[in-house]
């Protein structure tokens, strides 16, 4: 059900997928033995079961190390009991048993997540330890400066409309519009570079990166790097409902967990208290993915923090990145609970939900979605706007293949494209090598900027997360 085009592959060295799995996915896997390692010390030394049951997914884990190095070939899944081996497996037979270096690089990138998550699932005292957990917990820990200043932000949006009749009745109707319309702008910009931040490329980003990436000055600095902004148009979609009086949901596919998850729950709130949808949908992963993706459990951890931010930023998770806790000031954790208090009501009102679907772990693009999960499609058809966040969604939306970069972004939707009912909006910054809907001859340009991949046949201009695209695409005409 894939398009036709040619996909990715590891073994095409102007790729992104070359270096990725011969250089990412070897230091991916090495702090996951480190983790786990760390974690098996941890465990009390009368805990003999758990102790060897640990070791033996060091071993494991460093023995797929070793097969993806040596370009091996990748092996069946072994049964773990989730329903979703057995595709995996087919789809491994079908491609005739690729090895490492020459795979199709989303299919194996997926596969990689899920055969790491099979040796959790598969053992007896690890099944629910999430083996990034850690590092998604440390990460976000050192965005503290940005998620203190979006916090005073949020709190005086969400203060200010509650106060809207009073502070703006002097003002014309299309003020008010034109000021919503500028703040929505502005919460899905913050979105979408929270998602240049994820842990899986963040071996060549040093903390300090993270922290200028992060800052309004770096927001406004960046507006020039979103290379099409559909975001016009997603407002005029969902003001026109609200001023319809309609009922709107709006879901998001949700991508990384820590800073990125808490500036989506920014958006969602935002979203609520303004009257913009009435509903929001979060969709999670349900296993460890791609290093930093969102699992439930990640959604309660975030909202901890925010009951007892003081604690949180008190205690050495026991990372390099940790630096000497400096107490929060008595305005910054009030700030802090304001949004958990804010947010649980919503959780609690039925207005912010959680909706796992194991879909969302399946290897495939989401061209397969109208017959691998159709109940998935037909939930997405319910919501006004359908926001699918970073990277790999984009890739699976796309189905990773070599598009032309002009190819007019529906098209590269397939069956979620014109017609499937699907408003998506995808927020993105690149970190891949697709690229769709970009006007003729910007391509070209991009590639003779600095380390934009010249005449190399390479399009590393937008394998960095330096570059965004914000693409809508109305399925409901
Ligand atoms: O390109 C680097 C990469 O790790 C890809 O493998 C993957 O598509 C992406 O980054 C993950 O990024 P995101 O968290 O934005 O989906
Ligand atoms: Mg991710």
């Amino acid at each position: 059900f894939d398009p036709k085009i040619a996909k990715f592959q590891t073994s095409d060295p102007t790729s992104f997928a070359y270096i990725t799995v011969r250089k990412r996915w070897p230091n991916i896997l090495t702090g996951a033995i480190d983790d786990v390692h760390r974690a098996v010390g941890e465990v009390e030394a009368s805990n003999n079961d758990k102790i060897k049951d640990g070791k033996s997914i060091v071993e494991q884990l460093a023995k797929l190390k070793y097969e993806l190095q040596h370009n091996r070939q990748l092996s069946r899944l072994e049964d773990d009991d989730e329903a979703d081996v057995e595709s995996y497996n087919a789809e491994l037979k079908a491609r005739g048993d690729p090895t490492w270096h020459n795979v199709e690089w989303l299919y194996s990138e997926c596969y990689l997540y899920r055969r790491i998550s099979s040796l959790f699932r598969r053992s007896k005292h690890w099944k629910s330890y999430d083996v990034f957990g850690r590092q998604k917990m440390s990460t976000f820990k050192s965005s503290r400066p940005a998620v203190l200043e979006l916090a005073t932000k949020y709190k005086a949006i969400v203060e200010q409309t509650r106060q809207k009749s009073t502070i703006v009745s002097s003002n014309e109707p299309t003020e008010i519009e034109e000021a919503e319309k500028v703040l929505f702008m502005e919460m899905c910009e913050i979105c979408l570079w929270g998602n240049a931040t994820d842990l899986s490329l963040l071996t060549s980003l040093s903390y300090e990166d993270i922290q200028k990436l992060q800052g309004a000055n770096a927001r406004k600095e960046s507006e020039k790097n979103i290379l099409v902004n559909d975001l016009p148009a997603a407002f005029a979609t969902l003001q026109k409902a609200k001023k319809a009086g309609r009922k709107s949901r709006v879901s998001i596919v949700l991508d990384n967990a820590g800073f990125e998850l808490f500036v989506d729950l920014i958006l969602a709130g935002f979203l609520l208290t303004g009257g913009l949808a009435s509903e929001v949908i979060l969709h999670p992963k349900s296993i460890p993915w791609f290093v930093s993706d969102v699992v439930p459990k990640d959604f309660v951890d975030l909202l901890n923090v925010m009951a007892d931010p003081q604690a949180f930023y008190a205690t050495d998770i026991g990372t390099s990145s940790d630096t000497t806790p400096m107490p929060l000031m008595e305005e910054e954790v009030g700030n802090l609970r304001f949004l958990f208090d804010n947010w649980s009501n919503l959780h609690r009102e039925g207005k912010l939900l959680l909706r796992p679907s194991r879909f969302w772990t399946h290897p495939g693009s989401f061209w397969r979605m109208p017959h691998t999960a159709p109940e998935v499609l037909e939930d997405l058809k319910e919501s006004e706007l359908v926001i699918f966040k970073g990277d790999l969604n984009y890739r699976k939306l796309t189905g990773d293949a070599a598009w032309d970069p002009t190819a007019p972004f529906a098209d590269s939707l397939g069956p979620l494209g014109k017609g499937s009912g699907v408003r998506s909006l995808a927020l993105r910054t690149c970190k891949a090598d697709v690229v769709v809907g970009l006007p003729p001859g910007r391509d070209e340009e991009l590639r003779h900027t600095e380390g934009g991949g010249g005449d190399s046949g390479a399009r590393k201009w937008a394998w960095s997360g330096k570059w965004a695209l914000v693409q809508l695409c109305d399925g409901k005409i």
